[in-house]
């Protein structure tokens, strides 16, 4: 059973605007997902259509091989969402929000206090868990929301922008828990911004822009798409001639190779004729790279179309 599924998903809003276009997502239980494009993109319609908040005008979603747009009360049950604007109560403390919430999914009050003190504790919020939520700042209602989202233990979360409005400490926290939940073998659904932390923490990856997936995969299928070869960093007192590289600095040389299995051979042809090698690295496409280089391709692409 895949963790999400969707097929053509669509939709176009009352207003006319196509958000999200024909869309295709498969993923497995425990993959970190993150979903990664420019603003405007169709990353919250996507995770709210996801959610059950929004029904697709076509296409479907399954989230653990249930209808989000049929079946919202089931969805909910292994479903945590974080989006832009939580709704909490500011007359209630942090901790009796979570027991509320706790209940509502079916905890008894005794349970949801524990799992509630927990993550009060994980999310550095322990002190302010008996504050009444009027007096919480943008960051603490943030982490307050990730806490809700999370206190029935679901299978799978959906987080719009979690670290958004965080100071960066706040953020590392979020962050690490996300990894934790990962780890106990959550899905994780992460719009993000942020792409060297989702980098470090997302298993696989989708682009979308206008609301088109432009590519999904892993960051090495991601690479294989713009390019397949590898980039080596050479520091070196002496360089072959004939060798295709390009000075980058002091005695620092860049060449593409084909494969990494061609690396020993270049080191040889350096030492072969009288070089001596100081440093060698493979240097791979960073998640950040491969995001521009997609959307500059599409850019590119549409300019060429309105030439045509
Ligand atoms: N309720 C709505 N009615 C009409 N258009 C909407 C509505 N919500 C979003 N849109 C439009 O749909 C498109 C996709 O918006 P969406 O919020 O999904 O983007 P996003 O990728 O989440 O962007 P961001 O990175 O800024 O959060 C945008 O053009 C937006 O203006
Ligand atoms: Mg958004």
């Amino acid at each position: 059973m895949k963790a999400v599924l969707t097929e053509h998903l669509s939709k176009t809003y009352s207003s006319g605007k196509k958000a999200v276009d024909d869309i295709g997502i498969a993923l497995e239980p425990g993959e970190v997902f993150g979903f990664l494009g420019p603003n405007g993109a169709g990353k919250t319609t996507t995770v709210k259509l996801l959610c059950g908040m929004l029904a697709p005008t076509r296409g479907s979603c399954r989230v653990f091989d249930i209808d989000s747009s049929q079946n919202p009360e089931k969805l909910h049950q292994v479903s945590g969402v974080v989006t832009e604007h939580a709704q909490m109560y500011d007359y209630m403390t942090g901790l009796e929000n979570l027991i509320f919430y706790g209940t509502l999914f079916g905890m008894d009050a005794a349970e949801s206090q524990k799992r509630g003190a927990e993550l009060l504790e994980r999310l550095d919020l322990l002190d302010a868990g008996n504050r009444k939520l009027a007096a919480y700042s943008t960051g603490m209602r943030q982490r307050l929301s990730l806490a809700r989202a999370m206190i029935h233990h679901p299978k799978i979360l959906f987080l719009d922008e979690p670290t958004s409005g965080l100071d960066p400490e706040s953020a590392q926290n979020v962050n690490r828990l996300i990894r934790e939940l990962a780890d106990e073998g959550a899905t994780i659904f992460l719009c993000t911004h942020q792409l060297r932390y989702a980098q470090e923490i997302c298993t696989t990856y989708g682009l979308i822009d206008e609301g088109a997936l432009l590519a999904a995969g892993t960051i090495e299928e991601l690479r294989e798409l713009i390019f397949s070869g590898v980039r080596v960093i050479v520091k070196a007192d002496r360089f072959p001639k004939g060798l295709n590289s390009r000075a980058v600095g002091n005695g620092v040389y860049e060449i593409t190779v084909d494969s990494e299995g061609e690396i020993p051979l270049l080191v040889k042809q350096i030492v072969d004729s009288g070089g001596d090698v100081y440093h060698v690295s493979a240097e791979k496409m960073s998640l950040e790279e491969i995001y521009f280089s997609l959307i500059d391709r599409r850019k590119v692409g549409k300019e060429d179309e309105r030439h045509e």
